[in-house]
């Protein structure tokens, strides 16, 4: 009970948006990683990740899919619930299925499920121009939001793949106005996958909210990889802005930590994980 209160003055006081909100202030890198279970959970959590996300990517790296359009909140929820078990510290972020989200109220139901069933503390939906109400909705009844900008993968139909956004002036225009228009319908994170550095520096400039970034570019609040990504765990060719952490260290709790000191000190992402 009171738990949040009880852990306030100890070493490692459980993250919430105002530890975010301070940290991109003092210029602290945010670090972020995806998990599924509770076992991968107490690991990043030993780890000291300070946001982790029950990502839609579990249609993928857990269920097999080619995409994650077929992923239901029922599946977020199993798995965000079990995560939650394996966590302490880290904010607990779940992402809002394709579909999910489509009405205000449909949103709503739905972000309150994952809330309570799940145990999530903020939702992340893809979002742009389109999805300010929603966010403005969730918003005003106190449901912590992340709009992910830039790839957004349940539209990879619709986009015809999974490729860097935002390279034309247009394109990044928009997504820049998009950023300032869900930060000010009430979004508490911003989430950019696979943009242009250049892009990625000018909206966290813009952004009064902290920005974390998959591919992004370094001058981010923070950075974000699907944590079977970084423990070599994925079979096959990834994304350029993939470091795999395992070939240096050998156990995936020394991996998880050196991922973590890197995105501290800058050092992850290097040139080669970002687009120009
Ligand atoms: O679903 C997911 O894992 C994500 C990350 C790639 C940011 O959205």
């Amino acid at each position: 009970m009171y738990a949040q209160l009880q852990q306030r003055g100890s070493p490692r006081p459980p993250v919430n948006v105002s530890t975010l909100q301070k940290m991109k202030a003092e210029g602290e890198k945010i670090s972020s990683l995806t998990a599924y279970d509770a076992s991968f959970a107490a690991l990043v959590d030993e780890a000291e990740v300070d946001v982790v996300l029950v990502g839609d990517s579990l249609g993928m790296v857990i269920q097999g899919y080619d995409t994650t359009v077929p992923v239901t909140v029922e599946d977020i929820i199993y798995h965000s619930r079990a995560v939650s078990r394996g966590l302490a510290r880290p904010l607990l972020m779940a992402d809002m299925p394709f579909m999910s989200y489509s009405t205000r109220e449909q949103a709503l139901a739905n972000a309150v499920r994952m809330m309570q069933e799940g145990g999530a503390q903020m939702v992340k939906l893809e979002g742009g121009a389109g999805q300010v109400e929603i966010v403005a909705y969730l918003a005003s009844h106190d449901i912590p939001v992340c709009a992910h900008l830039g790839l957004k993968p349940q539209s990879v139909h619709k986009i015809g793949g999974f490729k860097v956004q935002g390279r034309e002036g247009a394109a990044a225009e928009q997504m820049r106005a998009d950023a300032r228009a869900l930060e000010a319908a009430g979004a508490d994170l911003l989430l950019l996958e696979c943009i242009p550095s250049d892009l990625g520096a000018q909206i966290t400039a813009d952004a009064h909210v902290p920005v974390i970034g998959i591919g992004a570019g370094p001058d981010v609040d923070g950075q974000i990889l699907v944590i079977y990504d970084i423990l070599e765990l994925t079979p096959g060719r990834k994304p350029r802005f993939v470091q795999n952490f395992m070939s240096s260290t050998g156990s995936p709790m020394e991996a998880l930590r050196a991922y973590v000191a890197a995105v501290k000190s800058g050092e992850y992402p290097a040139d080669e994980h970002c687009f120009a």
